[in-house]
């Protein structure tokens, strides 16, 4: 166990050891456990977290807010459009200043191009930890939260083929921040990850590259495969979302006008029965319904979602306690 994490910040769990991503899973555990039984661990008290938001968010906010509350402490809402950001204020100011008055700065800037560069640059500037609540690039609590659920619905995740998968989604162009963290965490805990993606959906060619390093370093595997059905077939953990083809194109537009090819792209009750008998289906959420997924799905005996949104929850405490 690792425990001098005071300070840190998270941006992406890459720049963490195993060893203590190992302890924020054990922490996170615990804290459930303790949550469960209605025992007190006000291990944050008097202690504020600054919330800056560019984008809109349902679990992160909750999750984070309920957290800091849960640990004796305040989350501080901030929605960047009523701030002063607009009118001058800079990554500097952000950092400086909300590192000053708080123990802790938590970011969510999804912009493409923008939102890991701004996060870094407020992390520069800052005295107290940053914590990445999803950029462009990575979305680092989503991955523990998802690695935790993993971990308890199917144990040692060395055994199991995990299919992140594209889906079709109409809503808007989703960032590719979920998958490529999934693909980077996955393999450092062993898993044979399978990436499934149309040719225009391809993640960014370093972390495709970190995730192999990985799976050869923690001695898991993975492989990336163009077909969806291909993808599901045998998987204990059925991953399929939406995200941009953000790598093909900037113009979140013709990204879309690319998306429609892969309309069929839709984890239904068919998909799901090509995985293995016990598969679980995950999913960040929000999800379009009945466009990336069915209601029979999403809803049905496969699908954990509501597990992996509670356990943003108990891994965020952990990352806040350990840091904070
Ligand atoms: N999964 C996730 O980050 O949800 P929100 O966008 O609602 O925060």
């Amino acid at each position: 166990m690792q425990t001098h994490l005071h300070g840190r910040d998270m941006i992406t769990t890459q720049e963490w050891t195993k060893d203590e991503l190992d302890t924020v899973i054990d922490i996170a555990l615990d804290l459930k456990r303790r949550r469960a039984l209605g025992e007190n661990h006000a291990l944050l008290r008097d202690k504020v977290l600054a919330m800056l938001f560019f984008f809109s968010s349902t679990r992160t906010r909750a999750s984070f807010e309920a957290g800091m509350a849960q640990l004796g402490g305040h989350a501080m809402f901030l929605d960047s459009t009523a701030t002063q950001i607009g009118h001058g204020d800079t990554w500097r100011e952000i950092g400086e200043i909300l590192g000053r008055y708080n123990d802790g700065i938590a970011i969510r800037q999804v912009d493409w191009g923008i939102g890991n560069e701004y996060i870094r640059a407020v992390a520069d500037a800052s005295r107290t930890p940053v914590l990445n609540m999803q950029c462009d690039w990575y979305h680092p609590f989503q991955a523990l939260a998802d690695l935790l659920t993993i971990i308890e619905q199917k144990g040692d995740p060395r055994k199991l083929t995990v299919n992140v998968s594209y889906a079709f989604a109409d809503s808007y162009q989703k960032p590719i921040s979920v998958p490529q963290s999934e693909i980077l965490l996955l393999t450092r805990y062993g898993a044979n990850v399978r990436l499934t993606r149309p040719p225009e959906f391809k993640l960014m060619p370093e972390v495709v590259d970190q995730a192999r390093d990985n799976a050869k370093k923690f001695h898991g595997s993975f492989e990336i495969v163009e077909d969806f059905d291909e993808g599901m077939k045998g998987a204990d953990v059925v991953y399929a979302k939406s995200w941009g083809s953000m790598l093909t194109t900037s113009d979140l537009d013709e990204s879309a006008e690319i998306s429609k090819k892969y309309t069929d792209w839709i984890t239904d009750e068919r998909r799901i029965a090509l995985a293995d008998e016990d598969a679980i289906y995950m999913h960040p959420l929000p999800a379009d319904r009945n466009v990336e997924v069915t209601d029979g799905v999403i809803d049905g005996p496969h699908s954990r979602v509501f597990d992996q949104a509670e356990n943003r929850l108990h891994v965020q405490k952990a990352v806040m306690a350990l840091t904070m």
